[in-house]
């Protein structure tokens, strides 16, 4: 989708604007620019917007057959077109039916659905007990990517929910510390493993899992690994070679992006963690922000006004990373799922039918829990000389009653969005020295060090608290937002052809590095491969 000439030339009218401004002169735009599903408020107020921004971007949205693409994601049809594939991850938590390719896959999902919650469960009960019989107190979950991040950050996001249920853990990395130091802490004859892999042929998973399976036989010995180990894929012949039993084999479908897989048995691990009930709720949450994505207006669309602003900032406002920032500590590991979710599917540089684009595609996204990201990298977004657009995410309720931390968490939530519209001035940072009794040239030497100059675009995302339907809504609203923008800018949000070149190269290098081969290698490879070897 080209650049849209009327936001261009809007743009060059909004010369001179400042937040601050619009704040003091219309005392409704944080109601103008706000919109609510059931509890979740998004205040987009304080975006360097305009009611005509708004109007322009929904032109540029409907444009880009913004609504038709959404239906086509809906209707099962084939819009990941270099795989030839639909993209139904939606049909993982919405009741249905969704069809693909003329067939109704909602039976099938419900049927493995059912048996993730019944093993899920039998985990947690101890009915399905390891090799000697007693219960599992640990599951080892071994993925990487989609296999990994989404579960990873679920079950950390929903902890308080785990009443019991056995500790879950996870290796993604090949590096042999990650599985090394999980290991150490466990008792071979209390674990589970669960081998996460859409293809079961990544190199990282399938090299932890077969150290994972040697150390059960170790220990073990061999008659205990179909007790002691459950696989989650599409390709289950491959799972079947590995010896893993049918009973325990969990499916799902080619329609099933990785980084959107969570919803699929690969959140198996997320199951055990907080059991099928709540699972089912994060399910749930999921269909609630499909309903809002399907059914709302442009307007009053969330994901569609992210998407939007997400847009404006990256297309006509040339901003490259964006921030995503909970006030909420467990979601620690959001910003890295949202990282795979958005970079694997925006970072691309050809349109959908293969020709170059000619405007910026999807940012560099990154972030941290707020208040900790406050006391690292947020000096930057204050006062650095790129701006970074932020999400801010906050719950009204925590989970623990203790002391006032949650006011404070609060406090500083909202203290950020409001530094980061506001700003300093010259003068009020010269008055504030002077108040403090500091002479006026001393004042005139270091008011310029603590000036803000506002402005600095946010999102306030604030919701009661984060249970498992609040999550799953919150994060199929962010998958939106990503569809969103990858119909703005028509490129094929749903392949990753750019992970492929780094895994061939490795692929070739791998004999080389155990000194097997001596392939041809340009100056620096080579002399960086015989350095690692002779040190
Ligand atoms: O990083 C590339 C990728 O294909 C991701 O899209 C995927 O989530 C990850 O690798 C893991 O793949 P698999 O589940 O097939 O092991």
């Amino acid at each position: 989708m080209p650049m849209s000439d009327a936001l261009t030339d809007h743009l060059k009218s909004l010369d001179g604007f400042h937040l601050r401004d619009a704040f003091a002169s219309d005392p409704g735009r944080a109601g103008r620019f706000s919109l609510e599903e059931g509890d979740l408020l998004l205040d987009y107020s304080k975006n360097i917007v305009t009611a005509e921004t708004m109007r322009l971007l929904m032109e540029r949205a409907r444009a880009a057959g913004l609504e038709a693409m959404r239906d086509a994601m809906f209707a099962g049809e084939p819009i990941n077109l270099t795989e030839g594939r639909a993209v139904l991850h939606v049909a993982l938590r919405d009741p249905g039916p969704f069809q693909v390719a003329g067939k109704d896959v909602t039976g099938e999902v419900k049927e493995v659905l059912d048996r993730v919650v019944a093993f899920a469960d039998g985990v947690r009960g101890g009915t399905i007990a390891a090799a000697d019989g007693a219960p599992f107190s640990d599951v080892v979950n071994i993925g990487i990517g989609g296999s990994d991040l989404g579960p990873r950050m679920a079950v950390r996001a929903l902890s308080p929910y785990r009443e019991g249920g056995p500790k879950v853990h996870f290796v993604a990395n090949v590096d042999g510390a990650d599985i090394a130091d999980t290991l150490a802490g466990l008792n071979p004859a209390r674990t589970l493993f669960l081998i996460a892999s859409k293809t079961f042929t990544t190199q990282e998973t399938m090299t932890n899992a077969a150290t994972a399976r040697q150390w059960i036989v170790d220990n073990l010995g061999e008659d205990a690994v179909g007790a002691h180990f459950a696989a989650i894929s599409t390709a289950l012949d491959k799972v079947a070679e590995f010896g893993i039993g049918e009973d325990r084999v969990f499916g799902f479908w080619d329609w099933v992006g990785g980084r959107y897989s969570v919803w699929s048995a690969i959140g198996l691990s997320v199951a055990i963690a907080i059991g099928g009930t709540n699972f089912r709720q994060f399910l749930a949450g999921g269909a609630a922000a499909d309903e809002h994505f399907r059914t709302r207006p442009l307007e009053e669309n969330i994901p569609v006004v992210m998407g939007l602003l997400g847009d404006w900032y990256r297309t006509y406002l040339g901003y490259g990373a964006y921030a995503i920032l909970p006030y909420d500590q467990r979601l620690i590991e959001f910003a890295a799922h949202l990282q795979q979710v958005d970079m694997e599917s925006n970072g691309k540089r050809v349109h959908r039918d293969g020709s170059p684009v000619t405007s910026p595609t999807g940012p560099v996204i990154f972030g941290e829990p707020g208040t900790n990201g406050q006391h690292a990298f947020y000096q930057l977004l204050h006062q650095g000389t790129d701006v970074v657009p932020v999400d801010i995410l906050v719950a009204a309720q925590p989970h623990e009653a203790l002391s006032d931390h949650h006011a404070k968490l609060v406090a500083n939530a909202l203290a950020q969005t409001q530094a980061l519209m506001r700003g300093r001035t010259l003068e009020e940072a010269r008055e504030q020295l002077l108040a403090k009794g500091m002479d006026a040239a001393e004042a005139d030497r270091l008011a310029p060090h603590r000036v803000f100059p506002g402005n600095r675009p946010s999102n306030t995302i604030a919701y009661r608290t984060l249970d498992p339907f609040t999550l799953g809504r919150l994060l199929a609203f962010y998958e939106h937002k990503v569809f969103v923008q990858g119909v703005l800018w028509d490129i094929n949000s749903f392949d990753q052809w750019g992970v492929e070149l780094g895994k061939e190269l490795a692929g070739v290098l791998l004999p080389a590095v155990k000194g097997e081969t001596s392939p041809e290698l340009d100056g620096s490879t080579a002399r960086l491969l015989a350095h690692l070897r002779a040190v």
